[in-house]
């Protein structure tokens, strides 16, 4: 049965994973394409809707993104937001220009409730605006059905047509009512049934990954975090002890990890699952010796990594297929699937080499976002605690030691990251803040201990909320936390004698250091 589908396509806005997001909470799956996808690739997907995201440029200008008109022509609806709706209004004949006043922020919008798009939403309703140009004349066929004090047009409708523009953006929390207005567009407009549910998405996948496998072999790459967690989980229902999982420890774990993951997955663990360990610590710090720069550490891992498996593959004998634990932002942020610039090689992704001894690599996750990976594990029956693990990148502690990454250097961040996190825990904060650990800068400095010059390293502390990854706040912890931490780390951790903390959002800073 073909899943129904609402195409996002990417014009380059930064909130066009939550856009995805948003459509998928109301049950309803969603992909990300480029602006560049043809127009034959769309007709192939047979979306149920379309939504054209924001993007920095202005439409009016001859270099910036479009789309063949053709688009609107098929029948499909189609929402655009931002960028997406001048672009709309643009190519169908309105007038986009150069706004006398720029809105920013959360600006109080008046909408006519009798649009399909603004069922049960007030009619006046606060909503988030970021723009510079604005539509100053509808296209013709369109009416407008919503406006500002200084956007005549914050909202306008073909309804005939199925096309809708938006000025603001529904897909931002701050937009109140945003979700509902998203949700009459799946719903209202394009007259979605709302398919898309973590219980039948499990069960598609066992049958699926069974009728892939058959007899074969499979391996899994397993770090002990919830993505390959519940990749493992999931493959071991479908295929039972044809699985084999994989866990290597490249040296770049949070202190004592090997031996929780090895508890867990195990044979004394929990789960009866074929576990091969493999110490392969020296392997990596070998690999990695002189290698300063993010990218170039990330592919060395990502690559050694895939290594690794094919070794332990050959050891079992015929494994044909390799599963990872990739998830749909991985994809996206290394630049697979939409609009926006490479920010990371996420190491089972872009890093992945362009050879590889498997017959196929299986990503069953590969389509969800973290939230709803958290979901499968828990529909998979895999307990609280580590479904809702804080996330830890595959890359390790090699893209939290900033420069070169040495046996010692990792001993230092793996040092302050158990104190920071053990007193984070013991102020009962684990349970407030996202993602919190230790990176170890780069930089050294001049310090005193007792009556002795030091020049030794710095540690960064870090701390994130966040509800998606994709944007993040640094926490506001009491001093307290932060003070015993510090006098903590410089006490008990050789050659650190200075500690920071990052007091830096995302963006413009990224969670991780590289
Ligand atoms: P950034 O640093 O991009 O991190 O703001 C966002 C989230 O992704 C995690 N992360 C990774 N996870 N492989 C992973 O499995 C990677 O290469 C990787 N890089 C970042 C990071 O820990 C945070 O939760």
């Amino acid at each position: 049965m073909k899943r129904e589908t609402v195409v996002v396509l990417d014009f380059g806005g930064q909130y066009n994973q939550l856009i995805a997001r948003r459509v998928r909470e109301c049950n309803v799956y969603c992909e990300i394409y480029s602006y560049k996808t043809s127009i034959e690739k769309i007709k192939e997907i047979q979306p149920k809707g379309i939504i054209f995201t924001g993007g920095p440029n202005s439409c009016y200008e001859a270099q910036s993104p479009t789309y063949a008109r053709e688009i609107f022509e098929l029948g499909i609806p189609i929402l655009g937001i931002c960028y997406g709706s001048q672009l709309m209004m643009h190519l169908l004949g309105g007038k986009v220009e150069k706004a006398p006043v720029r809105e920013y922020g959360k600006i109080q919008v008046n909408v006519n409730t009798s649009s399909k798009m603004f069922t049960d939403v007030s009619e006046k309703t606060i909503c988030w605006m970021s723009h510079n140009d604005y539509i100053s004349k509808e296209a013709p066929g369109f009416t407008v059905n919503a406006w500002t004090d200084d956007c005549p047009v914050a909202a306008a409708e073909n309804p005939d047509k199925k096309l809708y523009a938006i000025q603001f953006h529904p897909e931002v929390l701050h937009t109140q009512e945003g979700k509902k207005m998203l949700s009459n567009f799946v719903y209202n407009v394009c007259g979605c049934a709302g398919d898309w549910k973590m219980d039948s998405f499990v069960e598609e996948s066992i049958k699926s990954i069974r009728e892939k496998v058959g007899n074969g072999k499979v391996l899994c790459a397993l770090s002990g975090g919830v993505d390959s967690s519940v990749a493992a989980v999931l493959l071991s229902k479908a295929v039972g002890n044809q699985l084999t999982c994989v866990f290597v420890d490249h040296g770049l774990l949070r202190k004592n990890e090997g031996d929780e993951v090895e508890a867990v997955f195990g044979p004394d663990g929990i789960y009866n699952l074929n576990f091969i360990r493999v110490n392969a610590q020296e392997r990596f710090y070998t690999k990695l010796k002189g290698a300063e720069e993010p990218e170039q550490k990330r592919k060395i891992i990502g690559e050694e990594f895939i290594r690794v498996f094919e070794e332990e593959a050959k050891k079992i004998g015929a494994v044909d297929f390799l599963v990872q634990g990739t998830i749909y932002p991985d994809v996206v942020e290394s630049g697979v699937g939409g609009e926006s610039t490479v920010i990371k090689s996420h190491h089972n992704v872009g890093g992945l080499p362009d050879c590889v001894d498997f017959k196929e690599i299986i990503e069953p996750l590969r389509d969800l976002f973290k939230d709803e990976v958290r979901q499968a594990g828990l529909e998979l029956g895999i307990p609280d605690y580590l479904v809702f693990r804080q996330p830890f990148p595959g890359p390790g502690l090699g893209i939290r030691i900033i420069g070169e990454i040495t046996a010692e250097k990792v001993q230092m961040v793996q040092e302050a990251d158990a104190i920071w996190r053990e007193e984070i825990a013991k102020a009962g904060w684990d349970k407030n803040v996202n993602q919190y650990f230790a990176a170890l800068t780069n930089m050294r400095s001049v310090g005193v201990m007792g009556d002795e010059r030091t020049y030794d390293y710095a540690v960064a502390l870090r701390a994130v909320t966040t509800t998606d990854f994709m944007t993040a706040e640094s926490a506001e912890l009491p001093w307290e936390i932060i003070g015993k931490a510090t006098s903590r780390i410089v006490n008990e951790v050789k050659h650190v004698n200075r500690v920071f903390y990052d007091c830096t959002g995302k963006p413009p800073a990224t969670i991780e250091f590289e």
